[in-house]
Formats: structure tokens, sequence, C-alpha cells
């Protein structure tokens, strides 16, 4: 498997790349997670772009160009990965395309997960994480077993918040998502390569659509019939 997962902020990206990961054993590479890698290690390129991230707005794209070749050429991406969250604007993916050419690799297809923009701020102000082993969490959608404890990785008391996850942010990120990374949309449509899931459905209703529009037969460049949110 070797995808592309576009949607805007809180759409559930971050969500299916870990469950597909663990399912078909290919790599999650998020560029939202490997910049705050860095900030929380305070490298340079931490440095460099933690009030960029802090507002919202898109770090550079030599920067990010360069992060995602270098990933892309470790060991562990050889059986798959899942790009989660770039490209993120139109030179991005066509250094992408470029950059894949080069490399020798073919993608399977580019996902857009779509939900509606109220949704997505109820998703992100409600969101934690587990600070030892990355679990994501809900205050209302996914919640833990245990108030305190995480059920994967059974740490205590390690649950954090995003610094870009208050109001202010979200509504940049959104109108960045809107301005700059949906006009990336038709660059994958005219290429065959996208295909569209319905986001507000339940977790594991959007990885069975995903799997389903990524079938050789799927021509899924259509979002499908709603479903009942679980
Ligand atoms: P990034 O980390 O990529 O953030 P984002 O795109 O805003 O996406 P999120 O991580 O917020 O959301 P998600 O879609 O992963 O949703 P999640 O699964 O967590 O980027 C952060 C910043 O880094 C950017 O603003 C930018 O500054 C910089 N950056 C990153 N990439 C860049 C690039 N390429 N170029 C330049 N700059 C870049 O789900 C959200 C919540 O909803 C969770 O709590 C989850 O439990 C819940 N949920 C998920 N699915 C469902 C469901 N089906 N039903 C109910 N609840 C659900
Ligand atoms: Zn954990």
């Amino acid at each position: 498997m070797r995808i592309i997962l576009l949607g805007p902020p809180g759409a559930g990206k971050g969500t299916q790349s870990r469950l597909l990961m663990e399912k078909y054993g290919v790599v999650q590479i998020s560029t939202g997670d490997l910049f705050r890698e860095n900030v929380k290690a305070g490298t340079p390129l931490g440095k460099q772009v933690e009030a960029i991230i802090n507002e919202g707005k898109l770090v550079p794209d030599e920067i990010t160009i360069k992060m995602i070749s270098e990933r892309l050429d470790r060991a562990d991406c050889k059986n798959g990965f899942i790009l989660d969250g770039f490209p993120r604007n139109v030179a991005q993916a066509e250094a992408l395309e470029k950059m894949l050419k080069e490399k020798g690799i073919k993608l399977d297809g580019v996902v857009r997960m779509e939900v509606d923009d109220d949704k997505l701020v109820e998703r992100i102000s409600g969101r934690f994480t587990c600070s030892g082993c990355g679990e994501g969490y809900h205050d209302k959608f996914k919640k833990p077993a245990q108030a305190d404890s995480c059920d994967k990785c059974h740490a205590n008391g390690k649950f954090t918040r995003r610094a870009d996850d208050n109001e202010a942010t979200v509504r940049e990120r959104l109108k960045v998502y809107h301005g700059q990374t949906a006009p990336i949309l038709p660059f994958y449509k005219s290429r065959g390569m996208l295909k569209i899931v319905n986001g507000m459905a339940a977790m594991e209703d959007v990885t069975a659509e995903i799997e389903a529009v990524l079938k050789p037969d799927s021509d899924s460049d259509k979002p499908p019939p709603p479903r009942m949110c679980g």
C-alpha cells in the first residue's frame, strides 16, 4: 500500500493512518508528527518551524519537501507507506510527483476524506494523545477505558493536547486548507488517482471505505452515499 491521505485538519488522517499501518504493516509518514517531534527535541528544524505551526501556517516548501524525500529513502518505506499531511499545496504535489518518479515509486491512490467544517472543530477541540505511544483519543468519540491510562501502552497520566489545537489556530488551519490544500484535488483527479471517502462515518467504516476505493476496479472519485455517524 502506497497512498496519500488528504483532508482538512481533524478529518481523521492520523487515525486512519494508524489503523491501516497496523493492518498492512506499512509506515505512516506524517509531516505534522515529524515537525512536532523536532519541536519537542529542540532541533534546529524544530526551532525553525515551531512558531509557524503554532500559527497554523504552512512550513516553507523547501524544508518540507526535503524532509519527505529523506524520509521516503529510509528502509522501512519499502513495504509501503501512508503519506499523512503531505502534499499540502500544488508545489508540493508537483515536487512529490517528480520525486516518486526519480525514486521509481508508484502510488496506489490519493484518498480524500470529506468532513464538514463544524464537525472538524468539534473533533480537534476534543482530541488528546498518549505521549508514551502516540495513540490518539477524543473526549467524546474515543475515550480511554480508564480515564488516566492509555489503552495501548498503559502509560499513566501521559496524555497531551497539541499547542495548535486552540480555536484561533484551528480556524487558520481550515483557511489554509481551503485556500492552499484543496486546489491539489484537481491535480490528482486529472491523473485519475483521486478517491473520495465519507470521513463523517464511524472510524471502522471509514477504514472499510478506504480499502474499497483502493481496489483496482473502483472508480470512486465521487463521494459515497452518506452513512450514519457512530
Ligand atoms: P498536521 O499534524 O498534519 O495537522 P492537520 O492536517 O491539521 O491534521 P490533524 O492532525 O489535526 O488531523 P487529522 O486529520 O490527522 O485528524 P485525527 O485523526 O487526529 O499539521 C500540523 C501543522 O504542521 C500544519 O498546520 C503546518 O503548520 C505543519 N505542516 C504539516 N504538514 C505540512 C506540509 N506538508 N507543508 C507545510 N506545513 C505542514 O482526528 C481528529 C480527532 O477526531 C481525533 O480525536 C480522533 O479520535 C477523532 N476522529 C477521527 N476520525 C473519527 C471518526 N470517523 N469519527 C469520530 N471521531 C473521529
Ligand atoms: Zn500509549
